[in-house]
């Protein structure tokens, strides 16, 4: 799939928005029939920390708005929001989504939170973002964080979904941070050189098979990244994905003696739902 289709510096010029917290799509990138993302303009008064997330939406046919809480997939300094979405064909609110054209309006609630912040880990040298499906997207945000780097020595990022095609989406993010003018500028050379990148499938052939969670307690996933496993000493975790997997890998972190962490309390790791269920 991989189509790409942008907006004009002109459309973006929009005269009256008629939504509420109204803004403009920009970009729209189809990547599977169940996965896309999408671009628009940031709203002048919002600012947020690199891996919260906010309401976004369409207005419902009852003429009121339709709003889903979405990871905002672009860092803090960014001048447009990307976001990384599921198309669910019954879903209300992506069943409309998915077909958003640039020039669109879209509805953004301008009031950020979430876990996967910083601000709510202690100092560390390694950072693990481990993620599922459309949990990319918080690190999506993250892995274009100045903060990450500067505060970390090593970034390794595990992306564990059913096909190949599912891990488009952050394959080619990194392969973009890499060859990015901008990111050189504001981190230095050689800041990606840091990024670990480590992905699998579970049912689909792929250079990497298995959930990540089998690959830890194997010892397979340490073996092929050359570290040792997660300690409280050195390591630092985001986990972003289905609940099922959420509780799974809490479990382990907290048997490797990392312990929760929140905004007002930091501490070795974080979490957050990918999405509901
Ligand atoms: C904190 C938080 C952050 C979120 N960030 C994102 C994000 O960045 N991108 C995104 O696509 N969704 C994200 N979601 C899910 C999002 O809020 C919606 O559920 C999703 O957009 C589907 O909306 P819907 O109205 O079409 O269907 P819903 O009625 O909301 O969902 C229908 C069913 O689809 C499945 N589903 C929903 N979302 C997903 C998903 N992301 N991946 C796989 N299956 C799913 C679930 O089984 C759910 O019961 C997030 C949810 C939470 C709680
Ligand atoms: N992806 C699809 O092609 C597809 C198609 C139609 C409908 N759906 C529906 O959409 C919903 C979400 O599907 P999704 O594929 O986006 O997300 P998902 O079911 O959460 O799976 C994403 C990845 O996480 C892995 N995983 C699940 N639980 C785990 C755990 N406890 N520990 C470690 N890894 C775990 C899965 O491995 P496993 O494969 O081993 O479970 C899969 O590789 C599901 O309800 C599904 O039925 C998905």
């Amino acid at each position: 799939m991989n189509e790409v289709t942008s907006v004009t510096e002109a459309q973006k010029i929009k005269p009256v928005p008629t939504l509420p917290d109204a803004q403009t799509v920009t970009e729209v990138q189809h990547y599977t029939d169940r996965l896309f993302s999408f671009k628009c303009t940031r709203p002048a008064s919002l600012r947020f920390r690199s891996g919260e997330f906010l309401m976004i939406g369409l207005m419902g046919d009852n003429g009121k708005p339709l709003l889903r809480a979405y990871s905002i997939a672009s860092p803090a300094w960014d001048e447009e929001l990307e976001f990384y979405s599921i198309k669910v064909q019954d879903g209300p609110l992506t069943s409309k989504l998915q077909h958003i054209q640039p020039g669109d309006e879209l509805i953004v609630r301008p009031k950020p939170v979430g876990t996967l912040v910083h601000d709510a880990l202690l100092p560390g040298k390694r950072i693990w973002f481990f993620a599922t499906g459309t949990g990319f997207a918080p690190f999506a945000s993250l892995l274009r964080e100045p903060q990450t780097y500067e505060d970390y020595d090593e970034v390794i990022i595990t992306h564990t979904c059913r096909e190949a095609g599912e891990l488009t989406y952050g394959r080619d993010l990194i392969e973009s941070i890499k060859n990015d003018e901008l990111l050189h500028e504001l981190m230095g050379p050689e800041f990606h050189e840091k990024i670990r990148y480590y992905p699998t499938t579970t049912r689909e052939e792929s250079a990497k098979m298995g959930r990540i969670t089998d690959l830890m307690r194997s010892g397979e996933a340490f073996k092929d990244l050359g570290v040792e496993p997660l300690n409280p000493q050195s390591d630092r975790a985001m986990i972003c994905g289905n609940l099922a997997f959420n509780l799974e890998l809490k479990e382990m972190l907290e048997e490797y003696g990392l312990e929760e962490g929140a905004n007002s309390d930091p501490k070795h790791y974080v979490v957050e739902k990918a999405f509901l269920d």
